[in-house]
């Protein structure tokens, strides 16, 4: 099986460090190495009501803050979901093989819906199938993503797996997992049990790419951290949430380990340590700020970027397509 990568964001919201470090650095390095398909999934962003018109902006700011992150269009597919039918045409077959009990164990419907899950739409709930769809539509074998996205993997590794065994086929590979780094589950800035998230109503929670040096040094300033200095060692980091988690972004950012970031501060206290995360932050992320904003000012590039991606994309999903709708038995020309 030729090794391929697929992996997706949602157009709601800035792209903030923690996807930066748990997911798009990986995208970034991956590029160099193997095919890559990545995706702007402004379908699954309609599971929840979005205003149409942020809807469209956002899809386009989205895919200019991921060119300015390195994403090389040159080098990888990049591209809006609903561009590509075979995403929704996918889905609706993988709905028919995922079962309902395999959806009523997903923690991020229960989390999304909250209280009120009979008024969730049916999107939200079948929203982990559709992620199936985006990945098996490419055949595609490897899958960089956060820590939070696991269960959705193993998800769509049993609709792959059912699908094969139901047709007697060897059509869709088992998608892995690709999780990897000293960042993989990026930390609210103000709550070091809850991960940081575009949803957090507090934009102090997450440093958005797009942040000034001012925001970001002011962010880093108040996050909220505990009184100990930084421990000797990396198990003296346990039980202290906020401090684990601004050792893992600094070592992500400097590219080192969370062990190294240690050896370097032990001792010292948040007095010291966060004026060095804050000048290490502003250096990793003014240029691609500076980037993004340079792409914002020419959205016509940004969108023909995504509609050859687009192209691209559907190049390598319909042959796969056609192998689908013949192995479900769809009368087609
Ligand atoms: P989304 O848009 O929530 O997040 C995009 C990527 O960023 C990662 N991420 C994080 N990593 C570390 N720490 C954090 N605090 C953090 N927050 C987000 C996510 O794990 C993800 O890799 N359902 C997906 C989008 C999707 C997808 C796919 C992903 C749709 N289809 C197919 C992979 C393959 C989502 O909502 O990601």
């Amino acid at each position: 099986m030729t090794k391929r990568v697929f992996s997706g964001i949602q157009p709601t919201g800035n792209l903030h460090l923690g996807n930066y470090l748990g997911a798009i650095r990986n995208w970034e390095q991956m590029q160099h190495e193997a095919e890559c398909v990545f995706c702007v999934v402004d379908m699954h962003a309609i599971t929840l009501w979005q205003e149409p018109a942020a809807l469209r902006a956002q899809t386009r700011e989205m895919a200019a803050a991921l060119l300015a992150a390195g994403i090389d269009p040159a080098k990888a597919i990049l591209f809006n979901q609903s561009q590509v039918t075979a995403h929704a045409e996918l889905a609706w077959i993988l709905n028919c093989v995922a079962r309902v009990g395999w959806l009523n164990r997903m923690t991020q419907f229960k989390d999304k819906a909250g209280k009120d899950r009979e008024g969730a739409s049916v999107g939200l709930y079948t929203y982990p199938v559709l992620q199936a769809a985006d990945i098996l539509a490419y055949a595609a074998t490897h899958v960089p993503v956060g820590e939070d996205q696991k269960q959705h993997l193993e998800l769509a590794r049993d609709v792959a797996q059912k699908f094969n065994n139901d047709f007697g086929v060897e059509l869709f590979p088992l998608p892995e997992p690709v999780i990897q780094g000293p960042a993989t589950r990026v930390m609210s800035l103000r709550d070091g049990t809850k991960k940081m998230s575009k949803s957090d109503a507090s934009d102090m929670s997450r440093i958005n790419l797009t942040d000034d040096a001012d925001a970001i040094t002011a962010k880093i300033k108040k996050a909220k951290t505990d009184p100990e200095p930084l421990p000797e060692t990396l198990e003296g980091l346990k039980g202290r949430p906020e401090a684990e988690n601004l050792v893992g972004i600094y070592a992500a950012l400097a590219g080192t380990s969370a062990a190294a970031v240690i050896a370097e501060f032990a001792g010292k206290g948040f007095g010291a340590f966060k004026p060095a995360l804050a000048e290490l932050t502003v250096a990793k992320l003014e240029p691609i700020a500076a980037e993004f904003r340079r792409l914002l000012a020419d959205p016509a590039y940004v969108e023909d970027v995504l509609h050859r991606g687009a192209d691209r994309a559907r190049a390598i999903a319909d042959p796969i397509m056609a192998r689908v709708f013949e192995t479900v038995g769809f009368l087609r020309r």
